[in-house]
């Protein structure tokens, strides 16, 4: 009696445990959430504006954020980063305020940029950024 009760128990943990082991683990296959500046440009950014952010001809124009005297205006970058250009998708939709002021806090001071002035949320937030997720 005490023998086949164990030996249930045992056959229902062995059919159990493959079960179990086809669940996603912690955190299963979502990819983590961009945070830095950097994780946020690799992302979303650098598959039209390139790893080295200087853009590229071929099937489309796709412009240089390095070096690029327009990101010294930060409404200016806030605004298409926000709101898209031409070819380039908006992400007032996709990414929060968060992810949206480290970015352009990143690209303003990366790839030769040198634009010391902190982007704050104000920023980013004037043209409809989503608030921190
Ligand atoms: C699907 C491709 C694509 C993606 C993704 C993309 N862009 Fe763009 N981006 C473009 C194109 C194309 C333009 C030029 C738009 C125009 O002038 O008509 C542009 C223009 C810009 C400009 C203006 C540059 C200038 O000199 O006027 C900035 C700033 C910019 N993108 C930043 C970003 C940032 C930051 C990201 C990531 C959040 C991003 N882009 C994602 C395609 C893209």
């Amino acid at each position: 009696m005490t023998y086949r009760f164990l030996s249930a128990l045992a056959l229902i943990a062995a059919l159990a445990t493959p079960a179990l082991a086809d669940e996603p683990g912690p955190g299963g296959s979502k990819p983590p959430v961009a945070k830095t500046g950097e994780e946020v440009y690799r992302t979303y950014c650098q598959a039209c504006h390139m790893a080295d952010a200087k853009g590229a001809t071929g099937a489309g124009t796709f412009p240089a954020l390095a070096k690029n005297e327009r990101l010294g205006t930060t409404a200016y970058a806030a605004y298409i980063v926000a709101n898209g250009k031409g070819g380039m998708p908006w992400f007032k939709d996709m990414l929060s305020k968060d992810q949206a002021q480290a970015l352009l806090g990143y690209l303003r001071t990366h790839y030769g940029n040198n634009y010391k002035e902190p982007v704050t949320a104000a920023d980013v937030e004037a043209f409809g950024q989503k608030p921190t997720r």
